[in-house]
């Protein structure tokens, strides 16, 4: 397992991110040129299936990183009535004047449309077209886009081959890495789906700028999720720097996806399918989805439920012995600098330990939390007394505040 990462030295003297201990594999190369905006790639280890995800400015407008990496000049774009309007025809006039045929699909926009539905409307537009087992499926959008889009391509004629531009924080950072697709049933979030890998990531930072702030600090919860999990460094890096994330300094934002990509794909590769180690990238997320479920979906951001879900693993961590309060109380205060809540609804303890118990990551009806051995190491434990849950449920939620 190795992840390899092209990229020049971040400006503004960033160090690269060297990890020796997890076994990281760093080239630095810069890949620049007069015209060309600074892009920073990293390549995801998976055998045969190994892909690129570059990462940087202006990569909408560069065909050259898509059309190498199609099977015939013809692909459909996939994406929504938000997302269409601000970056669709960008899109198409590059790939049309580097000789690509582009059909767009736009679909609604919303976590409610990732559904049957709506997956069928892109297998009808696929179908009305005859597109070929050779036609690429690109997502251009965020993680609802990019799971649709995924799962359609993993399923027509059993396979045609993807490409994600992923347009959020969030999906820059976390689903479009991993090769997670799929749409929610009305008994269950994400239940029906494929692993399926890209052939291609292209991040462009520039869209961002259009993003809601909430929806960027949503995205910058899971980014503090990588820090906590696995690198103290770049947590620490994160607090010194999260004011520049906000404001989308070029060079911040890009350090910050290309390291969060690097850990998610380091994870992923060592366990694609969430055998064991990849379940540590669920730190806050038994938490978050109670909040999520508890609230009814879309009051709180998944990112925000995240947010206020990792300070209460931190709370329960720090119950176990394993992190000092001062560490909680950094958490917490990154939590808050990211313009996130940090302190959960009160739901009740019963309704949150039901609603915890529907996780995913229950296994064979017991509990199972992502919880952090310190700053920068997680650990996955199935031993946390009933106890220290209530205590820690009682020592964070607030009557219905959000922060
Ligand atoms: N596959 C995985 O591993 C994985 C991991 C995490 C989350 N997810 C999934 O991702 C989804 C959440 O993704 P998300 O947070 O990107 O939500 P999203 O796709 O709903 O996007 C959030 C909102 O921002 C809009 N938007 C997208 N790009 C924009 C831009 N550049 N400017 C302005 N608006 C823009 C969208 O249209 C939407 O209204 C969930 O369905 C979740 O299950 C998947
Ligand atoms: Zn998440």
């Amino acid at each position: 397992m190795r992840v390899i990462l092209n990229g020049r030295k971040a400006s503004k003297g960033y160090a690269m991110p060297v990890s020796r201990k997890h076994g990281l594999w760093l080239q630095s190369e810069p890949i620049r040129s007069f015209l060309l905006p600074v892009m920073q790639t990293l390549t995801v280890d998976l055998g045969d299936r190994s892909y690129p995800i570059h990462i940087g400015s202006g990569l909408l407008d560069q065909p050259g990183l898509i059309v190498p990496h199609l099977a015939q000049p013809r692909v459909a774009v996939v994406t929504n009535t938000t997302v269409a309007p601000l970056y669709l025809d960008r899109l198409i006039t590059a790939l049309t004047g580097a000789g690509v045929t582009v059909q767009p699909i736009v679909l609604p926009d919303g976590e409610a449309y990732k559904n049957w539905e709506t997956l069928n409307r892109i297998f009808d537009a696929l179908l009305g077209s005859r597109a070929e087992r050779k036609t690429t499926l690109v997502a251009l959008g965020g993680g609802v886009i990019g799971d649709m889009t995924g799962f359609a391509a993993a399923s027509y004629q059993r396979g045609v081959p993807f490409i994600q531009i992923p347009t959020t924080l969030l999906s820059q950072v976390d689903s479009s890495v991993g090769g997670k697709t799929g749409i929610n049933h009305p008994l269950g979030k994400n239940m029906i789906g494929a692993f399926y890998q890209p052939k291609v990531v292209l991040a462009d930072t520039d869209t961002l700028k259009t993003l809601p702030p909430r929806e960027l600090s949503a995205g910058l919860a899971e980014i503090i999720k990588y820090g906590l999990i696995w690198d103290a460094e770049f947590l620490a890096w994160l607090e010194a720097h999260m004011g520049e994330l906000r404001a989308l300094d070029a060079a911040a934002i890009t350090y910050a996806i290309h390291r969060s990509c690097e850990i998610k794909a380091q994870v992923v590769s060592e366990d694609e399918r969430e055998g064991g180690i990849r379940a540590i990238l669920n730190l806050g997320h038994t938490f978050g989805h109670a909040i999520e479920t508890g609230m009814g979906y879309g009051n709180w951001l998944h990112g925000e439920a995240v947010g206020a879900g990792m300070v209460m693993a931190a709370e329960a961590s720090q119950r176990m012995g394993w992190l000092s309060a001062a560490e909680v109380t950094r958490t917490r205060a990154l939590i808050r600098a990211a313009g996130l809540p940090d302190v959960a609804p009160d739901l009740g303890a019963e309704t949150w330990l039901e609603y915890m118990g529907h996780d995913k990551k229950v296994e064979s009806g017991k509990l199972r939390f992502v919880l952090l051995k310190k700053l920068g190491a997680a650990v996955i434990t199935g031993d946390v007394p009933a106890s220290t849950l209530r205590d820690t449920l009682t020592a964070c939620v607030t009557n219905g505040a959000s922060s």
